[in-house]
């Protein structure tokens, strides 16, 4: 759906667009709060994508981006080069530096972009990593999947200052049609696994904002870990690198709540790898299994979930699901369930609770695994 965003460009701007690119949102079907702590992820990337049309600004307007979106009103302008802008603009001001450290910045520096997106904002569904990236694909089309990823993870860490890690803009680069990604994010290696299954996804309708939100707060409690872990192990760079069989050793090492992430942390690494394995062979039942663990994981150990998400996967538990769990940061968002191709007794039962418990319903999509970012014809 590049149109909505060409047509912003020119209604705003009076000109064509010289390129766009699109790029989509994500769920994780497992693998959560490891990419930071150099542990595997398994995600996918969803139709909802995020659509970035791009052409050059008024002459002898030296860096300066003028930026437009559908999802918000006015026309932000802003020198990127001297001051980081606020509110959404942020992401493309931090791609536009990134871009400039490569000497990739077109139009001599002077950009304007209009912006057009499906996937809603704090759903859970990484909707800054599509923007991020469709903005690097956009301005930069010949670098390779893993540089725009690169770029986009930078843009956000680095100059917006959320403390995620490289899951989001991994898949919304690396993204493949019916697949699942897993990968490995010390070492940065990425397999593609053929992903068919029946995946809902429930929105909860809660809302969260990474940028003020736990994660930040999350990261400090795993690295504080890591520095107490390392008068045991003085060689472990990442909290996930931890030994799984070395658990107790771990649990006397730490207190709570360093203690409780910790355990998440190395727990879930070992759940993902065994979940990618299962899924290469597929072996859904005991795939499911292990969303519902890693949910009981976020829940308890983590505390990362919400009563929200918590309704969602046990109404989905209770209506026999095969697996269901939060997906992406928590704290609110949306919960994905694993579900059996004939079944139809999960979604109004997922429906009855939610309505019971929040007087509200929460929607629920089916989630087909699409491609990663790619441009789009003007
Ligand atoms: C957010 C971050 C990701 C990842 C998840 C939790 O979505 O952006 O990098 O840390 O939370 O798995």
């Amino acid at each position: 759906m590049p149109r909505p965003a060409i047509d912003l460009f020119k209604k705003t701007f009076g000109t064509t667009p010289r390129a766009a690119a699109s790029a989509p949102g994500r769920v994780n079907l497992i693998g959560e709060h490891t990419d930071y702590n150099g542990g595997p992820v398994l995600p996918i990337a969803i139709a909802q994508r995020t659509t970035v049309a791009v052409g050059p600004g008024a002459p002898g307007d030296a860096s300066v981006l003028e930026a437009v979106s559908t999802q918000f009103s006015g026309v932000a302008r802003v020198k990127w080069q001297e001051e980081l802008p606020k509110g959404w603009v942020a992401y493309v001001g931090g791609v536009l530096r990134e871009l400039w450290s490569l000497e990739a910045v077109p139009f001599d520096g002077s950009v304007r972009i209009a912006v057009a997106s499906d996937v809603p904002i704090g759903a859970g569904l990484s909707s800054s990593a599509a923007l991020a990236v469709a903005t690097a694909k956009a301005l930069a089309p010949s670098l390779n999947p893993r540089q725009i990823a690169g770029v986009a993870f930078r843009a956000e860490h680095d100059h917006v200052g959320v403390r995620c890690g490289v899951m989001d803009q991994t898949i919304a680069a690396l993204g493949k049609r019916d697949h699942a990604l897993l990968f490995e994010c010390a070492s940065l290696e990425a397999t593609q696994i053929p992903f068919d299954a029946r995946l809902l996804l429930v929105d909860t309708g809660k809302r969260h904002d990474l940028s003020a939100g736990g994660l930040n707060q999350r990261r400090a409690e795993c690295e504080e870990a890591v520095k107490r872990l390392k008068v045991e192990l003085p060689e472990l760079l990442w909290l996930a690198s931890w030994p799984a069989e070395w658990l107790p050793r771990l649990k006397r090492a730490l207190r709570e709540p360093l203690r409780a992430r910790a355990v998440h942390v190395v727990s879930e690494t070992a759940r993902t790898r065994f979940a990618a394995q299962l899924l290469q062979q597929r072996r859904l039942k005991q795939f499911g299994k292990l969303l519902y663990e890693s949910h009981e994981s976020c829940r308890r150990l983590y505390d990362c979930s919400s009563p929200e998400l918590d309704t969602v996967v046990a109404a989905a538990k209770r209506a026999g699901a095969l697996g269901a769990r939060l997906t992406g940061a928590g704290w609110g968002g949306a919960a994905i369930v694993l579900v059996n191709k004939t079944d139809k007794k999960t979604i109004p039962a997922i429906q009855r609770a939610y309505e019971r418990a929040y007087g509200r319903s929460a929607p629920i999509t089916e989630v087909k695994p699409s491609a990663g970012a790619h441009t789009e014809r003007v």
